[in-house]
């Protein structure tokens, strides 16, 4: 079970005194050094946190691999072309969302994401494609490319009851098997944090997780490197 951290919220307060503090490149070298597997970052159309500079910077810097997270939009495409990340991840993208706001309907655009996966795979780039834990939507990703599908957990993250949640984490584990069964590497991401990570890293057929904001937010209390740590120690 690989745990790659998004820290697009690093530039998210960065952002917000128009500084270079802190900086995103510095927060991947702590959550590496802290035993991350790799490092997401979400280039948004609007650039509201991550600048096209700190994607090319961590390119550059980063030792473990770099998880571009991404519209299919044809200029943030040609960027990801050019920069050739060691993972592309697809997600649906509204400008007004406060985060990606559910998986992709890949059923409903075959034909579009097939053309962007070609795209990246003649670079050699694999493609992930974040979608809700439903069969239709897992074998159309297989169906056009993808190599890797991400489940989307938010729903699973915001349960309140515990009905809702044992059915929500039984969708994701069938979603698992199903996507394995398919040949897919399986990861789960969104709203993952301390309290719920545990009873999805138990799901054996999901390789990796990509987890932000919850880490961010508690590395302002206890520091980056140890909020890694204890991450990957629930997880493990
Ligand atoms: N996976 C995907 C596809 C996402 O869009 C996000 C949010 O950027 C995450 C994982 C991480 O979600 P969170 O910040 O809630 O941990």
């Amino acid at each position: 079970m690989r745990l790659c951290i998004n820290i697009d919220h690093i530039a998210t307060l960065r952002n917000a005194r128009g500084g270079i503090e802190p900086d995103p490149f510095a927060a991947a070298m702590i959550c590496e050094h802290a035993g991350a597997d790799g490092i997401v970052v979400h280039l948004r159309e609007d650039r509201r946190h991550i600048k096209d500079h700190d994607v090319r910077k961590l390119r550059e810097t980063i030792t473990t691999k770099l998880d571009l997270e991404m519209g299919a939009s044809d200029e943030i495409v040609a960027i990801a072309l050019d920069i050739v990340p060691n993972l592309i991840t697809l997600v649906p993208e509204k400008r007004q969302e406060l985060t990606t706001e559910g998986g992709l309907d890949v059923v409903a655009q075959k034909d579009k994401l097939m053309n962007v996966i070609a795209q990246f795979h003649k670079k050699k780039i694999p493609v992930s494609l974040f979608v809700d834990p439903v069969m239709s939507q897992i074998e159309a990703s297989k169906e056009i490319g993808a190599d890797m599908i991400e489940l989307h957990t938010g729903e699973y993250a915001e349960a309140t009851g515990e009905k809702e949640l044992q059915q929500l984490l039984k969708e994701i584990a069938s979603a698992a098997r199903y996507g394995k069964q398919l040949g897919l590497e399986v990861n789960a991401g969104h709203g993952l944090n301390y309290l719920n990570v545990s009873a999805v890293a138990a799901i054996p057929q999901i390789d990796e997780m990509s987890i932000g904001h919850s880490i961010i937010s508690r590395a302002a209390f206890v520091g980056l490197e140890r909020a890694v740590k204890e991450m990957i120690a629930l997880m493990k």
